[in-house]
């Protein structure tokens, strides 16, 4: 492909995007594909001859595009947004023209420069000290990873890292029941093991229990067993939950145990003042993750990971080689140090593109509206006869389940719950996620896509009336 064929083809794909930015709407949210349809299209071998780009384009839009679910749709209020703006995609168009690898401060100055003054600002939207630093990372499941890594190796004194794990005794980690699963995957990368990962039962408010968090803590010591870090959950994803990380702060203060904040979702929200409250004892954290691709209109990836003590990144992760000398060493920030991959994107482009392009202000006004809408469509729950919250909403995220007065069978609810959401998920209206709450069927209804609005909160709220109805 020559420059004029990329110029013409460029164009033509900016205009497609223009478009599908603003058809979504009138697509089915939830792919309709059966399993094994996609694939069935697509050549076994891969072509010996290059094709041109409109046989390429063309099975996109005949292929692909049929098996994509709508994660952009303002009617998709499943699992939790990965949301995405125009100026996040305008930034990922320069950042892969640009194919950088920002893995030195000297392989893309502007890059490393440009992530530290980024990450800088992002910390102060959301109320954090100057105490943390900041890094963007892939994914909040990495970023966990690494504050596993570093609390084991500040403990072992990179014992760990030099010798391995046979002599290092048995750590032990907490978590809430309502934890995300990425807190057990990377406690199993990190080598410490699910058995001993401790996952503390919730109280009414969906937050771990203190009192058993101590007992749990005290049980393993009384074992030989060497307490090492806490998960804390700030905004949980099945239900919504806060952990008071101020308690938690109090205990690993206490106990020398590292404090891990789990934000993934809900750290976007506090760029808004008033949500801030929910992130009481933060600050008092070793680390913090949040995912500006989750909730900050900032294209899937680009995860945040703040922490009060860099120096234990470096010390966990670096690894030197004369392929990595460069004069300035030393006097810079080199970011392979501070994460597992050693290549880099450009990750710090579209987050500032996003914050220059909304403003701050911008930001907050968008969350203030999803959260509003949610909390809207939380009281219209709480008003009906048939529906009910199953969880406190405090941001965006509200639990619920039909619950018409004449079915009393848990069973039989669950039954009722699990046809309703597939009849929403099929209908292609919208799309929504199963939870389990108390152990009961719940369903997560999730506000956050970037052009989610109150009249569509409001429509889906028909729907769901509709379709319950119709079911009985
Ligand atoms: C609370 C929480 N933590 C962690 C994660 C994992 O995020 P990632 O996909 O960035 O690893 C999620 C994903 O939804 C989440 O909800």
């Amino acid at each position: 492909m020559d420059a004029e064929e990329f110029r013409r083809h460029a164009h033509r794909l900016v205009d497609w995007m223009a478009d599908y930015m603003g058809t979504v709407e009138s697509l089915p949210v939830k792919s309709r594909v059966a399993p094994g349809e996609v694939i069935g299209q697509l050549p076994t071998t891969a072509p010996q001859q290059g094709e041109t780009f409109e046989a390429i384009f063309d099975d996109f839009r005949r292929i692909v595009m049929p098996g994509i679910t709508h994660w952009q749709h303002p009617n998709f209020f499943a699992y939790f947004p990965a949301n995405s703006s125009r100026p996040s995609v305008l930034a990922e168009m320069l950042m892969s023209t640009l194919g950088v690898n920002g893995m030195l401060w000297q392989t893309s100055p502007a890059a490393t420069e440009l992530e530290t003054r980024v990450m800088q600002w992002l910390r102060d939207m959301i109320g954090l000290p100057p105490s943390f630093t900041g890094v963007i990372q892939d994914a909040a499941s990495a970023a966990t990873l690494c504050a596993i890594l570093t609390a084991r190796e500040r403990a072992l004194q990179g014992r760990g890292n030099r010798a391995g794990l046979n002599d290092a005794g048995a750590f032990t980690t907490y978590c809430s029941a309502e934890t995300h699963s990425s807190i057990e995957k990377d406690v199993r990368i990190a080598g410490l093991g699910s058995e001993n990962l401790r996952s503390i039962p919730i109280d009414e408010d969906f937050g771990i229990r203190i009192d058993l968090l101590q007992q749990a803590i005290a049980a393993d010591r009384v074992a030989g067993r060497t307490p090492l870090l806490v998960t804390a959950t700030v905004g949980g994803t099945a239900n919504g939950g806060f952990d008071r990380v101020d308690a938690l702060a109090d205990i690993c203060e206490r106990e020398g145990l590292w404090l891990h904040v789990d934000a993934a979702w809900a750290g976007s929200a506090f760029v808004v003042p008033e949500a801030r409250h929910l992130m009481k004892g933060c600050e008092r954290a070793d680390s913090v993750v949040l995912n500006p691709h989750k909730w900050l209109f900032t294209n899937f990836d680009c995860t945040a990971y703040f922490v009060r003590d860099p120096q234990a990144l470096l010390d966990t992760f670096a690894i030197q080689r004369v392929y990595f000398d460069t004069a300035e060493q030393g006097r810079v920030i080199d970011y392979r140090d501070w994460g597992v991959p050693l290549g880099r994107r450009f990750r710090a482009l579209k987050l500032w593109f996003v914050i220059r392009a909304y403003g701050v202000e911008g930001l907050q006004a968008t969350i203030r509206q999803h959260i509003a809408s949610a909390q809207e469509f939380a009281s219209w729950i709480e008003a009906s006869e048939d529906f009910e919250v199953m969880a406190p909403a405090k941001l965006a995220l509200v639990v619920f389940r039909y619950h018409p007065e004449d079915v009393e069978d848990p069973a039989e609810l669950d039954a009722l719950n699990a046809r309703l959401l597939a009849a929403l998920n099929d209908d292609g209206r919208m799309y929504l996620t199963p939870g389990k709450t108390g152990g009961r069927a719940t369903i997560r209804f999730s506000v956050g896509q970037t052009d989610t609005r109150r009249a569509h909160v409001e429509k889906a709220w028909e729907i769901i009336r509709e379709t319950a109805r119709s079911l009985r």
